[in-house]
């Protein structure tokens, strides 16, 4: 049995949660702690870096205390301490991973430090105990692409956005529109109100193979077709946003499909499974339009509850675990040996 104290810091969430992994990789999440810095950020329209530092070094100690105290463990149960050590905004990412460091320091035990990608990747093995391999779809504000999960520790990009991440997308449009910020919710929001055939928007570069998508075009299209109708109505501003939003689906969908067709060329014999994940992972056209090419590709996808797909600590926990579960099979004394230098 395992018990891993996760922290997350790389961004604008402040994290931390306890899981406990089992002999067979069975994992229960003990608590789960997220403060999301939406209201600090929200005056300046996206996340200032050293605004999320500041909040990170406020904010860690006690969402930690709470992730323990909700979990009923002690610091001493823990078998290791797993902190996202990148990418991520340096200042955010230093704060959580020092504040690692010294708990493991603290309690002799060692600190797995986790690509906070990897945790996405991850995120539906301890949910679904999917198996590898498979494809993940990352759509969040920071990044968008599409991985191929061979196994731990190897992964393979198959494209990914050259411009905009596809949430950043969402957030410029909705800026540019005078929606509010998180823009994604909010321009799903008005969509639904909208008609997605008044605007002829870019599909960009879906005339090239690959997986490679990009969406400041895109963006740059709308903010065209604003200027041209100004003033701009509300019904304009819904117009735009569901037009925007059936781009990206189909910018998505044809992507998707794409990569159901590699991860078949590549595994004849696996049926293809894929993994979404980020905060645009929420939007509901965007699922449907990716449920129904996976149905079209005898393809399984797979969406681990919002919770976990946005950023979290249990998610870096878990990749800790996987990470340790796999150094302790190679060596079971890895866990002893913490302490036997002083
Ligand atoms: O994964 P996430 O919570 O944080 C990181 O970016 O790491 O993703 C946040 C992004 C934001 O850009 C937000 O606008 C977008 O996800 N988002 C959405 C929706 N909900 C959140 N985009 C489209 N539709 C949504 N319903
Ligand atoms: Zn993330």
């Amino acid at each position: 049995m395992l018990t891993i104290l996760g922290i997350e810091t790389s961004c604008d969430e402040t994290a931390a949660a306890v899981l406990e992994i089992d002999q067979d990789g069975k994992c229960v999440i003990l608590s789960n702690v997220v403060h999301s810095q939406i209201d600090e950020h929200t005056p300046f329209g996206g996340v200032v870096p050293e605004i999320a530092a500041r909040a990170h070094i406020q904010l860690l100690d006690g969402i930690v205390d709470q992730a323990m105290k909700t979990a009923n463990v002690k610091y001493s149960d823990l078998s290791a301490v797993a902190a996202t050590a990148g990418p991520g905004l340096i200042g955010g990412v230093i704060v959580g991973l020092m504040t690692a460091k010294s708990i493991a320091m603290a309690i002799d035990k060692p600190l797995i430090a986790v690509n906070h990608l990897e945790g996405h990747a991850l995120t539906a093995r301890m949910t679904d105990q999917v198996e590898f391999p498979f494809l993940l779809l990352l759509v969040s504000g920071g990044h968008t692409q599409y991985l191929l999960v061979k196994a731990l520790g190897e992964y393979e990009r198959l494209g990914t956005t050259i411009d905009d991440a596809i949430g950043e997308a969402f957030d410029k449009t909705a800026k540019l529109l005078g929606l509010p910020y998180p823009g994604g919710p909010a321009v799903e929001k008005a969509a639904k109100l909208g008609d997605p055939t008044v605007y002829k928007l870019p599909r960009p570069l879906l005339d090239r193979p690959g997986l490679d998508m990009s969406f400041a075009g895109l963006k740059t299209a709308v903010r065209t077709a604003a200027l041209k109708e100004e003033p701009v109505s509300e019904q304009t501003v819904n117009n735009l946003c569901a037009s925007f939003q059936e781009a990206v689906a189909d910018v998505v969908g044809k992507r998707s499909a794409r990569a159901f067709e590699m991860f078949k060329e590549r595994y004849p014999d696996t049926p293809p499974k894929m993994v979404i994940a980020g905060g645009v992972a929420a939007n509901e056209a965007i699922r449907i339009r990716l449920n129904e090419v996976a149905a079209e590709h005898s393809a399984k996808l797979i969406a681990p509850p919002h919770k976990l797909c946005t950023d979290n600590a249990a998610m870096i926990a878990w990749a800790g675990a996987e990470r340790l579960r796999k150094l302790v099979a190679e060596d079971p004394s890895i866990l002893e040996q913490n302490g036997k230098g002083d």
